[in-house]
């Protein structure tokens, strides 16, 4: 095979999807079922569709575009990501998967390539947290990790639910049929940026995943006593906010001592109520991201804030609620897309390395029904989740390159 990677192509329709935003450019915001979002959907669906692929929805979401093999019946072999973007982000993390996938294929049919194992390019639902404050919404459905009942327990910042806001996109589907059986993939595959400055330090151009992160989310309420902010003296005050405040370094603390040079832990997420200059915090709500790459050493971390947050409860006579939301294991990578994926960076002579992700992506939820491989790019200064995030299209076409010898090596040749 002598693959070309139409690099110009693929940056134009990096840069058109990015026009799809609530935000004016350079800033990427496109939240899930949000317009921006329904509109970047029916662009992305109409490349897949002028590439002659088969494309449906799932209930939620998910849209699948499938190049048929020449022998249909055999598991596929999957690829894809995200385009959901969460405010104030930029035009890559998740795109690269979805657009560089489309290119792959694309590069795979021009050079005559028929694959024995149906390739589907998977455009996953919701991969960021935004909307429901629970990442992977789309992908722990599709791999049954989150159950229907559940999922429609779900209310966004504004109270409405799943299937009002999935109705409006007009996914009318049954959420019954959104979950895949173990083995309807026979292996997938993600392309995305690295999110992190290990590969641009080293100088490589590719990051081969041997496994993905664990990743814990928690909502936490403080209730304490409101009051006038120059007549309730110190002592007498039942602060929220402060005591978020001491809760907050606690867990800063616990990350940092936990033993593991993995474990991260971000409040990112601050509501104040009443949110009055003069008037003392009575509510507040914090959001907790924990991750680990070693589960357990995440578990131990999680047990010692919920210890944390009895303390500072019983220090300050405030009422502190921890509503775990998720608590997912890690994932490792299947053997057969290392080697794949190793195999093409050899074949090419691209510089590589193998390594962890300590983001989270769709392929930790895969992991649960098919195995599971990622493919890294190297981004600007390791920036992500801001509007200058950034990798060159000779980067993002090297990326493509990899996951297209990947697939056929992973499908066979008919
Ligand atoms: O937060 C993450 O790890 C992913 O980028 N959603
Ligand atoms: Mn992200
Ligand atoms: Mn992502």
């Amino acid at each position: 095979m002598d693959l070309y990677i139409d690099q110009r192509r693929l940056q134009m329709e990096i840069d058109a999807l990015a026009g799809y935003s609530s935000e004016p450019a350079p800033v990427v915001t496109r939240v899930v079922y949000s317009l921006a979002d329904r509109e970047a959907r029916g662009y992305v669906k109409g490349l897949f569709r002028e590439a002659g692929l088969m494309v449906r929805e799932d209930g939620i979401g998910n849209t699948f575009a499938r190049w048929l093999g020449s022998d249909p019946e055999l598991a596929a072999v999957g690829t894809g990501s995200h385009i959901d973007a969460i405010p104030n982000a930029g035009k890559y993390d998740g795109v690269v998967g979805v657009l560089g996938g489309l290119e792959a294929i694309r590069a795979l049919q021009r050079d005559g390539f028929q694959p024995r194992r149906s390739i589907e390019l998977l455009l996953f639902t919701a991969e960021e947290p935004t909307r429901f404050g629970i990442g992977c919404l789309g992908s722990r459905m599709l791999s049954g990790t989150l159950t229907v009942k559940a999922a429609e327990r779900l209310r966004d910042a504004e109270g409405a639910t799943l299937d009002e806001l999935r109705g409006m996109a007009g996914l009318l589907g049954s959420l019954d049929s959104v979950a895949l059986p173990v083995g309807h993939y026979s292996q997938f595959v993600e392309l995305h940026i690295e999110q992190g400055p290990m590969l641009e330090r080293e100088g490589l151009s590719i990051g081969v995943l041997e496994s993905i992160a664990a990743p814990a989310a928690v909502n936490i309420s403080i209730e304490g006593e409101g009051g006038h902010a120059g007549t309730v003296l110190m002592p007498d005050r039942r602060d929220a906010f402060l005591a978020a405040a001491e809760l907050a370094l606690a867990i800063e603390s616990l990350a940092k001592h936990s033993g593991g040079a993995d474990t991260v832990a971000t409040i990112g997420k601050c509501d104040v109520f009443p949110g009055a200059v003069n008037s003392i915090p009575s509510r507040v709500k914090i959001t907790l991201d924990l991750r680990d790459t070693d589960g357990e050493g995440r578990d131990a971390v999680l047990h010692a804030v919920f210890g944390a947050a009895d303390g500072v409860a019983a220090r300050r006579g405030v009422k502190i609620d921890c509503e775990l939301l998720n608590a997912d294991d890690p994932a490792a990578c299947g053997e057969e897309i290392v080697r794949a994926a190793t195999a093409a960076c050899e074949k090419h002579r691209v510089p590589f390395r193998t390594m962890v992700s300590r983001a989270y992506h769709d392929s930790l939820f895969m992991a649960r029904i098919s195995p599971m491989g990622m493919i890294f790019i190297p981004c600007r200064k390791g920036v992500s989740h801001r509007p200058d995030e950034y990798s060159s299209p000779e980067q993002i076409a090297t990326g493509v390159l990899v996951l297209a010898e990947t697939l056929a090596a992973l499908a066979g040749a008919a």
